[in-house]
């Protein structure tokens, strides 16, 4: 399974990318709102320079044809930039052409494994099952990605399984148990990833005999 990191915020981008552990990005309106860029398709061709895998851009139009449009002009600024559709019938005209013309989708907003399996019908390159928001409304957000994961293999279906909307660090364990290709993990989240009380503890206690060590005459 693979990380990505779920933030539009460039500082964060950079620090998590540094750590070796991750290998694309993914965005949403609200999370591009946050960093008010003054220019967002320049800030989508930065974040897209920082990282060697897809960097997730939305749509926010509702009609096909301006689905289409907003597609085609984010696609273009750079190589690695895969266009967010929401999980609608207008979304799901756009993501077939979009797949006709090679250009990679990630449909979002997908809370069933049935929405699942339509978006992957129409030739979804991903799909972000999101597995917080459904806990927060009192279902077992991660049960969708299993069923999704197991449809697809199945079914021998190309499209990737996202498991997003990731709360804790338990999701990440759970998603990778559950057969996801990538979880997408907030900056906090995959830092809270990283500690361990044991690990803290263990350091100091090897710098400490080490320093003890080197006291000695
Ligand atoms: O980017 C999509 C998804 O990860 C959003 O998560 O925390 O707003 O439910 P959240």
């Amino acid at each position: 399974m693979r990380l990505y990191v779920d933030t539009a915020n460039l500082k964060e981008i950079r620090e998590a990318v540094s750590w070796g552990v991750v290998s694309g990005v993914t965005t949403n309106p609200t999370l591009v709102a946050r960093e008010k860029f003054a220019d967002f398709h320049a800030a989508v061709r930065e974040i897209a320079g920082m990282v060697e895998g897809p960097v997730s851009a939305e749509a926010v139009s509702l009609e096909t044809p301006a689905m289409l449009d907003e597609a085609r002009t984010l696609a273009g600024l750079a190589p690695n930039v895969m266009v967010k559709i929401p999980m609608t019938p207008a979304g799901l005209r756009a993501v077939r052409q979009l797949a006709a013309e090679g250009i990679a989708t990630n449909v979002t907003l997908v809370f069933s494994a049935a929405q699942a399996l339509l978006a992957a019908l129409a030739g979804a390159t991903c799909v972000s099952v999101f597995v917080g928001r459904l806990d927060d409304a009192g279902h077992d957000g991660m049960e969708v990605v299993r069923e999704t994961v197991e449809i697809f293999e199945r079914h021998a279906l190309d499209a990737q399984v996202i498991a997003a909307s990731i709360r804790h660090p338990l999701h990440v364990v759970q998603a990778a148990l559950a057969g996801a290709d990538v979880a997408t993990v907030p900056f906090k989240v995959l830092e809270q990833l990283f500690r361990h009380p044991l690990t803290d503890q263990g350091i100091e206690r090897f710098l400490a005999d080490w320093q003890e060590l080197a006291a000695k005459p």
